[in-house]
């Protein structure tokens, strides 16, 4: 089995759907080719039924960016259908991605119709979609909750009638990665044909569990993983994508390659954010600012002596310039004199002494160190040998 994994990028369509995170077309044009940039393989540009400004932007992206396929989602329903193939029109490689809900749960409460009714609007749409472009993605929704035999029929189906990716969304994040893995294992084990199409994961964080089940699926036999930059998406957001590829760089052992430049990710990182004005948590893996941060004594001391004693990343391999040692109450010497090295101070023992007995009254009342009151500290107490 191949075991490149595409990289499908959804920031713009699930990750917009974060309330107060609308994009413009020109801000969707933006992001689109930092994606591009970063070497992802697919971009979901957005739902272009949904309004005339998403149809606009989607077209936009389809025209400017060149090398990555440019995707449009669609629910199972023909004009959905038309929009979002005329939307991808100018993509130089496009894909409609359409599908239904698959789970008892929305079969029988949400779209109030029978198993059997499912099945033909699978059909039906995966069919009317190869009509426009002939990359159709179809999606199995809350293929989480459903029953592994039903959604072997439905995917038998999508597939049959010339799906060339079947997406298997845990769209409210409810699996656990053995469970999720374990269904796309019973897909690969089940569904004639499925070799000739890549299994798609999707998954939503409702337990903290997105990336683990990508992790997971991808063990299992995926070979696409949905995405978005720094995780955001509908309620709990969905997969992080710098999550589901620095994973598989660090665990290389795991065998699995993906086309992402991982030093774009930091950079990228911050784009999304401050564009769609949505922080980043300071603790999220990868990118939140205290990720290359240490602030505890004992890390301080280690990390100086050789990073590697606490970094299993090196800052730079995801385009962070360098990590960082905060000075709090919690520090010790190492990083007091590891940071007064910084601004061209050398302190003898019996300076550091001195100076760090100062500093910690200083680090209890203002919680964390700045370089002023460290130069402030060394005017006040010391003649040094700058
Ligand atoms: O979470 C989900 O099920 C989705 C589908 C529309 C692919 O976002
Ligand atoms: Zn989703």
């Amino acid at each position: 089995m191949n075991n490149r994994i595409q990289i499908f990028d959804t920031t713009l369509r699930d990750g917009e759907q974060v309330p107060g995170c609308g994009l413009s077309k020109n801000e969707k044009i933006t992001i689109a080719k930092a994606l591009e940039e970063l070497g992802v393989d697919v971009i979901e540009a957005g739902f272009p039924i949904s309004s005339p400004g998403d149809f606009q932007s989607v077209e936009a992206v389809s025209k400017e960016v060149k090398d990555v396929t440019v995707c449009a989602l669609s629910r199972a329903v023909e004009k959905d259908i038309e929009v979002a193939a005329d939307a991808v029109k100018h993509a130089k490689r496009p894909r409609i991605h359409t599908g239904i809900g698959t789970s008892d749960q929305h079969v029988f409460t949400k779209i109030k119709t029978t198993r059997e009714d499912i099945l033909l609007r699978a059909e039906r749409c995966v069919k009317y979609a190869k009509k426009f472009v002939e990359d159709v993605e179809f999606y199995a929704e809350d293929a989480g909750r459903t029953d592994n035999e039903f959604l072997a029929k439905v995917i038998q189906v999508a597939v049959n009638a010339g799906a060339t990716v079947v997406n298997i969304p845990d769209t409210t994040g409810y699996c656990l990665p053995e469970e999720y893995g374990k269904k796309i294992k019973f897909l690969c084990d089940n569904v004639i044909g499925i070799e000739n199409v890549a299994i798609s994961t999707h998954c939503h964080n409702d337990l903290g569990l997105a990336t683990a089940n990508s992790i997971e699926a991808i063990k299992n036999g995926a070979r696409q993983v949905e995405c978005t930059i720094n995780g955001i998406g509908e309620r709990a957001g969905n997969t992080s994508l710098e999550e589901v590829v620095m994973i598989l760089k660090k665990h290389n052992w795991l065998n699995y390659q993906t086309g992402i430049d991982s030093t774009k990710i930091y950079p990228m990182s911050q784009l999304v954010s401050s564009t769609m004005n949505m922080p980043v948590q300071p603790n999220k893996a990868i990118v939140g600012s205290n990720a290359f941060a240490h602030s505890s004594g004992i890390h301080q001391d280690g990390v100086i002596k050789n990073r590697d004693n606490y970094e299993i990343i090196a800052p730079e391999e995801v385009g962070v310039d360098e990590s960082s040692i905060i000075l709090t109450a919690r520090s010790g010497r190492a990083a007091l004199n590891f940071r007064m090295g910084k601004l061209g101070v050398q302190l003898s023992k019996d300076e550091l002494e001195t100076v760090y007995e100062k500093f910690l009254e200083v680090a209890d009342r203002v919680s964390v160190v700045n370089d002023a009151e460290l130069k402030s500290l060394v005017s006040q107490y010391l003649i040094t040998n700058t």
